[in-house]
């Protein structure tokens, strides 16, 4: 089976009704990243931090996957599909998607604030919470870590933190994509933010790779698909599954 790697960002989710970050009325023009998304913003004002993300958890709770997801799952009928996604949303996983990497956190896993000290499993570097754990409300100021009592907070990756991901996974599967004729979709990121936007470039040795985005930016020999992520994919996706 050949694989196609999907690299998601806020765009994937835009028809759904959860707004980017980026585009007019997008999220960074309402708040200050330093304040909601920065560990000095959880230092100064916990509870701005948790009703930010609050919303969001609300927010997520009343959308559907749309069409884009749909057509990445109906993929896995022909495919071994990879996600790697920069959103907080569930949206893939309900449309049915297998493999999914979120590299900036779930908005439906809170974890403890102390993550350093009794959450860690190895040492420093390694920043995965023992107690990360799937929860149907928001985090609440006062909800309190079992373990050592840290306030929770959700398990999202804030600016200056480091992302959920390993660069020696991105590499493996590039080589498994190159050589087996696979495939890279890139969809609905403005490719700002790194190091995620970093995945862009190493996956350009990859014969067969789109970028699906109503402002595209032009990188390298991309496949350049202008449009909403709900028309795009399921056309591309027809494509690669009549092909397979
Ligand atoms: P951005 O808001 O920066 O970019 C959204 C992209 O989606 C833009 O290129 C839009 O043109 C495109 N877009 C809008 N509607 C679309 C649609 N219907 N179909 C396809 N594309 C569409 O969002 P990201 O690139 O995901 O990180 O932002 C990256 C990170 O910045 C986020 O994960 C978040 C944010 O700060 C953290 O919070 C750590």
């Amino acid at each position: 089976m050949k694989t196609i790697v999907v690299f998601s960002g806020a765009g994937l989710s835009a028809e759904s009704g959860i707004p980017t970050f980026r585009d007019s009325n997008g999220l960074w023009e309402n708040y200050k990243v330093e304040d909601v998304a920065h560990p000095s913003g959880w230092a100064k004002n916990k509870e701005l931090v948790l009703e930010f993300y609050r919303q969001r958890f609300e927010g997520v709770k009343k959308c559907e996957p749309n069409a884009a997801h749909k057509a990445i799952a109906k993929l896995q009928d022909k495919f071994n599909v990879v996600n790697i996604t920069q959103n907080i949303d569930d949206l893939l996983e309900r449309a049915g998607c297998v493999l999914i990497r979120h590299m900036h956190g779930s908005i439906n896993l809170r974890k403890c604030e102390w993550h350093k000290s009794c959450c860690m499993l190895d040492g420093d570097t390694k920043y995965t919470c023992l107690f990360a754990e799937e929860h149907k409300e928001a985090v609440k100021l006062g909800d309190k870590c079992m373990m050592c009592g840290g306030q929770m907070r959700p398990d999202v990756v804030w600016f200056d933190e480091p992302v959920l991901f390993d660069f020696e996974t991105v590499r493996e599967l590039v080589k498994e994509v190159k050589y087996n004729d696979g495939v890279f979709i890139c969809v609905g990121t403005s490719a700002q933010v790194h190091p995620a936007a970093a995945l862009i470039p190493l996956f350009a040795q990859v014969k067969n790779k789109y970028i699906i985005d109503p402002n595209p930016k032009r990188i390298a020999d991309y496949t350049l698909l202008t449009g909403k992520a709900g028309e795009e994919l399921p056309k591309l996706a027809e494509k690669l599954l009549k092909g397979a």
